[in-house]
């Protein structure tokens, strides 16, 4: 397809699925507060001898509200009853559309990094599939299992899990695919457990109170579980999402360790707002967190002595030629290499001028993280990387 057709439909596969991530996050969100803010009503109360387990008045939009929990079930089906699930469909479906159009389309340039494992384009995608397929069937099993019964260790197990997939995804793939796709493996258990588990369970609840019988406790304790854990996803599947603009994190040589660690602090902050609309402030874990952050920044930056100026700075004229051959295929204002429409990410290099504009950038993405030229096309050398440093360090010299 043309290729500007192609990032025009990618461009809106992108934003509908913002829009529809928004809409389930956004309630996921909203159900958690809800929940971990209702109050139990009185004994003797009207509302506790109808089987209301927990209550709370709120106002917003210039209105009242008064949600109202049941501990199983109301004494009877109501007529129109909403359902959450839309959100969540719709926001895999258009992410997997997306992974497909951006990823696997282009597997050679975007998912294989041969310094890291040297695979042909469909072995990469076979990788990145079979990880979001196998991450469902592993993390069902092991809630099923006699340890779902367990929360602290069933948490603890699938973190310990998820991060064994980030560090085998970082040494198969190039940066950028390896965290999209542990970010697509759990969004698949995340979709999986709304599909497979919470809706299915919430249709036998009320299929059993159309018969006039009282529902299964079974149900709703499973599909609590399985909401509460995409409530400890979010952060880190949104950092993920957003991972794509940061180099320094998944070009970074130890970049497993960076999203595991950046991933321990999300669940960390996340925790502490969980606790925190039961009104308990644990302080520890928004610290523990932030620290995490902190350790993140400081070792993922260029931070170490600058190494000394060589004796005769690197001239532009030794630099100019490798750029040139390494880096305007695709970064001119006619890319001639195939599948790309336009500079990307408006970074023009076939001039002197634009290459000292972005002196710094080519910098960071040759020599820091190493990740252009992107999936190396253009087999740029180690040497010609080490010259760029240098020009760089001696000042950047562009007459
Ligand atoms: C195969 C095509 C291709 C080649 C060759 C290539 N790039 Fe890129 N470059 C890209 C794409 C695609 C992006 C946008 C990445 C994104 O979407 O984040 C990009 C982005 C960049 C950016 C902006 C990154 C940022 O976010 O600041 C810089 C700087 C850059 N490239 C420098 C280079 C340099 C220097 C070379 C040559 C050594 C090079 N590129 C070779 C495709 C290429």
């Amino acid at each position: 397809m043309d290729a500007h057709l192609m990032e025009f439909l990618g461009m809106l596969v992108r934003w509908l699925h913002v829009i529809a991530g928004v809409a389930w996050i956004g309630s996921s969100f909203y159900f958690i507060w809800l929940d971990n803010s209702l109050e139990a009503p009185a004994p003797d109360s009207e509302n506790a001898q109808k089987g209301v387990s927990g209550e709370l008045w709120a106002v917003h939009g210039g209105g009242f509200y008064n949600p109202q929990k049941y501990a199983v079930a109301p004494a009877s089906l109501p007529e129109k009853l909403h359902w959450f699930k839309w959100e969540a469909y719709t926001t895999w479906l258009s992410g997997t559309a997306l992974l497909v159009l951006v990823y696997w389309l282009h597997a050679q340039t975007m998912m294989v990094d041969a310094t890291r494992a040297d695979l042909t384009g469909w072995q990469a995608v076979g990788i990145g599939a079979a990880s979001m397929v196998i991450s469902w069937l592993v993390y069902d099993a092991l809630c099923r299992s006699p340890l779902g019964k367990r929360d602290g260790a069933l948490g603890a197990l699938v973190f310990g899990l998820l991060g064994g997939l980030t560090w085998a995804l970082c040494h198969w793939l190039g940066g950028r695919a390896a965290y999209i796709h542990v970010g697509t493996s759990i969004g698949t258990i995340m979709a999986a457990n709304v599909f497979f588990i919470i809706i299915p369970g919430q249709k036998k609840m009320v299929e059993a109170m159309r018969v006039g019988q009282l529902p299964d406790p079974i149900y709703g304790k499973r599909g609590k579980q399985r909401s509460v854990h995409n409530n400890y996803f979010t952060l880190p599947v949104i950092f993920i999402m957003i991972s794509n603009h940061y180099a320094a994190t998944y070009g970074h040589a130890q970049n497993w360790a960076v999203l595991i660690l950046i991933s321990a602090a999300a669940v960390s902050i996340r925790h502490f707002f969980n606790r925190k609309h039961k009104g308990v402030y644990a302080w520890q874990f928004l610290g523990a967190g932030a620290v995490m952050l902190g350790v993140t920044a400081w070792w993922t930056g260029p931070y170490g002595p600058p190494p000394p100026m060589s004796a005769t700075p690197v001239s532009f004229a030794q630099v100019q030629p490798i750029i040139a051959q390494r880096c305007t295929t695709c970064h001119m204002p006619t890319p001639t290499f195939p599948g790309i429409a336009q500079a990307p990410a408006g970074v023009l290099l076939n001039s002197s001028a634009s290459i000292a504009q972005n002196a710094g950038r080519i910098y960071q993405q040759v020599a820091v993280t190493r990740i252009m030229p992107l999936g190396n096309v253009t087999q740029i050398t180690e040497e010609e990387r080490a010259m760029i440093a240098r020009w760089f360090h001696d000042g950047a010299a562009t007459n």
